[in-house]
């Protein structure tokens, strides 16, 4: 840790101390509500549960209709283009709301904050937007609110500080499962990501506040945790006590807790001890997000995600083989500046050889600031679209037969809540992460219980309760 990050910490912390001190007992928001609209990755859903947590101990309440509420909030991403065009076009539907409720408060955080260009729009193009605060940021949103006098307000820290851990400050969209964060930013630089900009550096939660969290979660009731970090193997790299992420994962599954998940994994990190681990114990489930990005050597080293197609190979069998029913599902960009279509073959080669559980696929997305967007890009737009397209199919087809695999059998699963598409259903998730549509009791929301699958189609399953 050198000094003047160690300064700036002391200094980030007394005032993240001096909030949490003084919030308590100031409810002088009672009455007011706000909206809150989250994009992006399970970490920004997270990141505004803490949001919510805060803006409640203010006196705040949430609500779910956007005209009526006092305080609107747009917790961006700035993963892809689309992302943030997004977030551009909602902004005008905010600017009619407030020509028409002056008093309306509109904020806007997460990681488009953090990029310097979107702030410089901000305040040129969008006078209406009252504060913005970056993703370092988030504990200052009271004194934010606090100093607020009808003048845009702007506080995005450029560089992480330490971890800030807080007490029960979330408000958690659920009571069953729960995100905990156990790391914070990437040191990966992948040459096409914004991540490491827009989140910082890699720092790890100390292993006992994330135990201590995990145990007071096991005790309110809660059946399952998702340990969330960019990277989640690489956790305890920066720390002095030389805990890994294997020995973390150990620790969270002796606290008891029925079912434990992380995302997401590079497969840069992961070592034969972590597969051990994930294997011995029961509770860890076995279901592994492990992005690939492409099949191509060529593409992959232009990338910079360390590993070639066949150590990829090398790890994704042993995974298969060492963990019992182990579902793995991947991440995959088309179009990459350079690709050509004998990459592009190597990608579906992969897919074909992995046979993946399930994947997200997206089309190459020119980031300011990272390496890939100075890179050359012969490739049309149509190509790509094409690409994406025929891998889809194939994702489609090897997600599907993945899923039929699980015809006639009896799987565990986590009742979440009733089912979106069928009210006299319940729904929820097997131990390979599976979504499963069940004929089944509501009293059993918050219960494991085993259901015999009877229908399989390519994004979900349907079940009955035994
Ligand atoms: N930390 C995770 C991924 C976070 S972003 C990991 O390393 O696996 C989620 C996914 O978005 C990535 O896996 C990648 O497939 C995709 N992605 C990231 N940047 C992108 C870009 N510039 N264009 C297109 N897709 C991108
Ligand atoms: Fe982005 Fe790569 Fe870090 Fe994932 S590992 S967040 S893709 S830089
Ligand atoms: Fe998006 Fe930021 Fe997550 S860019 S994917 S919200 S870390």
């Amino acid at each position: 840790m050198n000094l003047p990050n160690m300064r700036d910490a002391a200094k980030r912390f007394k005032k993240a101390e001096y909030i949490y001190e003084n919030r308590t007992n100031q409810r002088i928001y009672e009455g007011k509500t706000y909206y809150i609209r989250t994009y992006g990755c399970q970490m920004n859903v997270h990141d505004s549960e803490e949001i919510k947590g805060l803006l409640e101990t203010l006196g705040f309440s949430e609500s779910k209709v956007l005209e009526k509420s006092d305080f609107i909030i747009l917790n961006t991403c700035a993963i892809r283009e689309n992302a943030h065009d997004k977030v551009f076009g909602f902004l005008g539907r905010l600017k009619h709301l407030k020509e028409k409720n002056p008093e309306l408060l509109i904020g806007l955080c997460g990681c488009m904050a953090q990029e310097e260009s979107v702030v410089k729009e901000i305040k040129e193009r969008h006078p209406y937007i009252d504060i913005v605060f970056g993703t370092h940021n988030i504990s200052e949103v009271p004194t934010m609110l606090e100093k607020y006098s009808g003048k845009q307000k702007i506080s995005v820290y450029s560089k992480e500080g330490d971890v800030i851990e807080f007490d029960n400050l979330y408000k958690r969209d659920s009571n069953i499962t729960a995100f905990v964060n156990i790391m914070y930013g990437c040191d990966k630089f992948c040459t096409y990501c914004i991540v490491p900009y827009t989140r910082g550096k890699e720092r790890s939660r100390l292993s006992k506040d994330i135990i201590k969290e995990i145990k007071d979660l096991k005790e309110n009731g809660y059946k399952e945790v998702t340990l969330l970090g960019q990277n989640v193997n690489a956790y305890g790299k920066d720390l002095e006590d030389s805990t890994t992420f294997s020995n973390l994962l150990e620790m969270v599954s002796k606290t008891g807790i029925e079912r434990i998940r992380f995302v997401t994994s590079h497969p840069w990190d992961f070592t034969d001890e972590m597969i051990d681990v994930i294997s011995k114990y029961d509770n860890i489930m076995p279901y592994i997000h492990l992005p690939v990005q492409s099949g191509s050597n060529n593409i992959l080293r232009l990338m910079n995600r360390r590993y070639t197609k066949e150590e990829y190979l090398t790890l994704f069998n042993k995974l298969k083989s060492k963990v019992k029913n182990a579902s793995i599902t991947t991440d995959i960009i088309v179009g990459f500046p350079g690709e050509t279509e004998e990459d592009f073959k190597e990608t579906l080669d992969l897919v074909n050889k992995c046979k993946f559980d399930g994947a997200f696929t997206f089309i190459f997305s020119a980031r300011e600031g990272t390496p890939a967007s100075k890179m050359k890009d012969n490739t049309t737009l149509e190509e790509k679209n094409k690409r994406l397209q025929s891998l889809n199919k194939l994702i489609n087809k090897y997600s599907k037969e993945s899923n039929l695999k699980t015809l006639g059998t009896i799987q565990k699963v986590l009742i979440t809540g009733i089912s979106e598409k069928d009210k006299d259903k319940i729904t929820g998730y097997t131990e390979t992460m599976k979504l499963v549509n069940v004929k089944g009791s509501k009293e059993n929301i918050g219960k494991i219980i085993d259901v015999k699958i009877i229908d399989a189609k390519s994004f979900s399953l349907d079940g009955e309760e035994i």
